[in-house]
């Protein structure tokens, strides 16, 4: 017998409506609301939700949760982070903060370098205590599903040891083998010939997708294509980092070889909004990057209004985006993208989880989905964007388990 909770009295119940997925245009904002509401839970899967006077009588052994004061959304989704590094980069931000630019750093030999040398350093031991960690952080936010980049690591053993503690920390790992070029090869087709060669057969085993950092300085779209064919014919899904400073070919690719997302999009013009908009590749917007790098926000009121897939995600990374909190990223959705707090809504939940391929599964509550809840200590679900910085999270179920 499988153990049932029944979450009662909430204030309010917060939804994505209907079944699709991805939620694009004006279904992005429709988010069905139920007042005095419960979810009740069958083990690790939602049986029903309803209105406290629709719920039945319920025989057996059932756990109890006041809901009373609190609203309930789907379990947030993080479908883009970095959360397997080594150290930190806050001697980095020191000097950016006095004026220095995130590319300056990253060409000096600082940025992603800096933090591979750490990674490296750190050990397995050291990396799988970091993603714990991490994790611990992003679930005190509301997040109960969790993608990780590897990436800082560029060598094979480090490569793999980050996709080993991701996937052991319970989240959902991405081979990033292609984030940048390490110090031991002489230009990028040589370290892609290392990358493809030596690590891609063992990243397949453990990664669902592979991520490329295209960007100048980075990888340029030829050895995307190169880096990214390799990795889909050997069966991984796959991601791009692209239109961050420079839009140098990443939404064409992304759309040419079907990929889940291009990511970041903080550059991207009105051509690449036309193409993204009429193809099924979601954008993932990452506002919290753009505000620590006090960069330009990504045009996002344009993308949903041209009718393209949108989703939400931290980018939590020590570089670019220390930031784990998606109620922070869903306050500057509302206030720096324009988009309300439903469409957010959306966005880190059905439509993130979408990204990594489980939409039939989370993001959204209802019966059959998985049973994780976010709980917010609030009386309205739109206190999610409405509380910048507000210690909204009450408590998390993650599969039918309160935690
Ligand atoms: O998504 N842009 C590339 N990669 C990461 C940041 C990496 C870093 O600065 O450590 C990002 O922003
Ligand atoms: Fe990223």
């Amino acid at each position: 017998m499988t153990q049932r909770l029944l979450v009662r009295d909430l204030a309010q119940l917060a939804t994505p409506a209907g079944r699709e997925a991805p939620l694009r245009g004006r279904a992005l904002g429709e988010v069905d609301v139920l007042e005095d509401a419960f979810v009740l839970c069958d083990g690790g899967t939602i049986e029903a939700v309803g209105r406290m006077r629709d719920l039945p009588a319920l025989g057996g052994e059932v756990v109890e949760l006041d809901g009373r004061g609190l609203c309930a959304i789907p379990g947030l989704v993080d479908c883009h982070t970095h959360a397997a590094f080594g150290g930190d980069r806050v001697e980095e931000f020191s000097l950016r903060s006095g004026g220095a630019s995130y590319e300056e750093l990253h060409a000096a030999g600082g940025g992603i370098r800096w933090t591979m040398r750490a990674t490296r350093d750190a050990g397995e031991g050291g990396l799988r205590a970091a993603v714990e960690l991490h994790r611990s952080w992003m679930l005190r936010e509301g997040t109960t599903t969790f993608e990780a980049k590897s990436g800082y690591g560029l060598d094979r053993d480090t490569e793999l040891a980050s996709l080993r503690a991701i996937r052991d920390a319970g989240g959902i790992p991405t081979w990033l083998g292609a984030h940048a070029v390490p110090p031991e090869f002489d230009d990028a087709d040589a370290y892609l010939d290392f990358a493809l060669a030596e690590v891609l057969p063992e990243a397949t085993q453990l990664a669902e997708a592979a991520d490329v950092f295209l960007e100048r300085g980075a990888f340029d779209a030829a050895q995307a294509r190169r880096y990214l064919e390799a990795c889909r014919d050997a069966g991984l899904a796959l991601r791009l980092h692209g239109d961050q400073f420079t839009e140098s070919g990443a939404i064409p690719l992304a759309v040419e070889l079907a990929a889940r997302s291009v990511d970041h999009l903080e550059a991207t013009g009105d051509e690449g909004i036309r193409t993204l908009a009429s193809s099924g590749v979601v954008g993932v917007l990452l506002p919290a990057s753009a505000l620590f790098l006090d960069r330009p926000m990504p045009p996002a009121r344009r993308l949903v209004d041209a009718g393209a897939a949108v989703a939400l995600a931290t980018d939590f990374n020590p570089g670019s985006a220390f930031c784990e909190s998606l109620p922070l990223v869903c306050s500057l959705a509302g206030t720096q993208l324009h988009l309300s707090p439903a469409e957010a809504l959306a966005a880190c939940t059905i439509n993130a989880a979408h990204v990594l391929g489980r939409a039939d599964n989370i993001g959204r509550l209802a019966p059959g989905y998985s049973a994780d809840i976010t709980l917010l200590d609030a009386p309205d679900w739109r206190y999610l964007a409405y509380h910048l910085g507000g210690r909204v999270l009450a408590r998390v179920v993650v599969g039918g388990e309160l935690r």
